[in-house]
This record gives C-alpha cells, structure tokens and sequence, in this order.
C-alpha cells in the first residue's frame, strides 16, 4: 500500500512512535526514524530490519532547529521524498510540577521545547522538502486527548498539545491546494514507558478505567494502525481534523 513512499516518524524509538514505524515499514514504506535515545532507535532499527524495508536511523533533539533541518536533508540526499511525517516525539508533565503559579519556567520551556516547537520544526522542514516534491503528502501531530480537555497540574503538556491541533488546523489551510493534507490524532491513556506511572499504579489506573467508556487501556498498535489509514488513499480527502483514540473517554 505505501509502496515508495518515505514516512518520517520522531520520537521512533518507543511506545507509539516505534509502534508507528512498525505500521508503515509493514505496509511496504521507507521509514526515517528520529529520537534523542539511541538505544531506543537502535530496538527500532533491529525491529525494523526484520521487515526488509529501507531505514534510516537519526539520533536528533527534535527541540534543536539546526538538527532538524540537517536531519530533514539527510533524509532527502538518502531518500529524494517525503510523503508522511508524524510529528511524535513528546514528553509528558508531572501533576507534582505545580498548578500554573507555580509552574517551574523551566518546566514550562522544557515540555513547550519538546512537543509544541520540536513538533513545529519537524513539520516546517518536512514541509519544505514535501512541496519541493509537488506530490503533496500528509503531515500527521501527535496531540492527546488533552489537546481538547485539561488536568490540573500539566499546563505546559495541555497548552502544548491544544497548540499542535492549531498548528494542524493552520498546515491543513495553508497547504491543500498542494495536496497536503494535516491532521491531529488525539490518544487516550495507551500503555507505553510514558504511561507506566498509570498502568503501573492501581488506584490510578483504576481512576482512568472508570472514565474510558471501554474500560481498558490502549495499545500502540491501535493507535499507529489508525495513523496508518489516516495517511492512506482510504482518508484521501480527511484533512485539518482532531482525531480521538480513546475508548470513548472524550464522549463521557
Ligand atoms: N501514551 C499515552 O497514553 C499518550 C497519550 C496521549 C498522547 N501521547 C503522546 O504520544 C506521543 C508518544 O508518546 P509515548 O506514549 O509513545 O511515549 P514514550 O515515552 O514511550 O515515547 C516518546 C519518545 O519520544 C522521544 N523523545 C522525547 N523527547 C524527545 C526529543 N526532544 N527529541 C527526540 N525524541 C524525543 C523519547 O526518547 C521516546 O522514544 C507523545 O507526543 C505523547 O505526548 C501519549
């Protein structure tokens, strides 16, 4: 199905990001892979070598611009196209950060740098080389269901994925008419690394189980299958929407 078609995915070396790659690399892309953490890539990488699929492994801080620029043209030189760039790599907040007063600065600077301007590097330069291509192409944000509600406690991760939904909406406005289309998939509580102080505590997960109208926790796979047929010809025509996966928790 993604035959010749280049899918770069940050944040590839866990949880969903790596559950992503897997998803493209199994219905027949090339795969760039992006983390900070080498080991995770490198797990990647072996997973993906099984799959006999072109990969390219990057070590980058999406929070650094430069990175990302060389990073985006390292992919070109090796690849000459993009078609699908999911901007994954994120960090979440801690309740015990502190309600907004007394938010840390830099907790602040830390989680925005990640998931707000790490997510906006990565679809400017991704961008840049998709319209260069005129193939048009889809850019996909990893927001949360806390793109659309909020928490005490994690101001800066609630703005910062309310933020990519508006940068989504922007993208998709902006760039249509080349046939680019922009999208915002929202998980739910998804059992990854990020979620083992959830999955882990049993009051807690209780707490969570007891507001998702399927009363289970997600898998990665169910959110990259679905980032997968979002890229695909099947949603051809969806574009600038925010895209709940969540057992229903945002319906109750
Ligand atoms: N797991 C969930 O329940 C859940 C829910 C809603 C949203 N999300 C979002 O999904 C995305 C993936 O989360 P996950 O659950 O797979 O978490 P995870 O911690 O398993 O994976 C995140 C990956 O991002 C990488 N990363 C972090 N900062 C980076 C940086 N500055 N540069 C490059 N890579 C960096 C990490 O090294 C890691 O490999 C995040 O944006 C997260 O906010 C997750």
């Amino acid at each position: 199905m993604f035959e010749n078609k280049v899918c770069v995915v940050t944040g590839a070396g866990s949880g969903i990001g790596q559950a992503t790659a897997i998803e493209f690399a199994e219905r027949g892309a090339k795969l760039a892979i992006l983390d900070r953490d080498q080991e995770g890539l490198k797990a990647t990488s072996t997973m993906l070598a099984g799959k006999d699929r072109d990969t390219l492994s990057l070590t980058v801080d999406v929070n650094q611009a430069s990175k990302v620029e060389a990073a985006f043209t390292r992919i070109d030189e090796t690849f000459g196209r993009i078609d699908f760039v999911v901007a994954n790599a994120g960090i979440s907040g801690s309740p015990e950060d502190g309600l907004t007063a007394d938010m840390p600065l830099e907790t602040w600077h830390k989680i925005i740098g990640v998931n707000l301007n790490g997510a906006f590097y990565t679809a400017k330069f991704g961008l840049k080389q998709m319209l260069n291509s005129g193939d048009g192409g889809v850019i996909v944000f990893i927001s949360s269901i806390m793109g659309q509600i909020s928490n005490p406690g994690i101001s800066p991760y609630v703005a910062s994925k309310h933020a990519v939904v508006g940068l989504s909406k922007t993208i998709a406005a902006e760039y249509g008419a080349q046939n680019i289309r922009s999208l915002a998939v929202a998980p739910g509580f998804i059992e990854t690394p990020m979620t083992d102080i959830i999955t882990q505590d049993e009051a807690i997960l209780g707490g969570v189980l007891a507001m998702t109208p399927m009363a289970r926790t997600g898998k990665a796979q169910e959110v990259a299958s679905f980032i997968a047929t979002l890229c695909s010809e099947d949603a051809s025509f969806v574009s600038g929407g925010y895209y709940p996966v969540d057992g229903g928790y945002l319906a109750t």
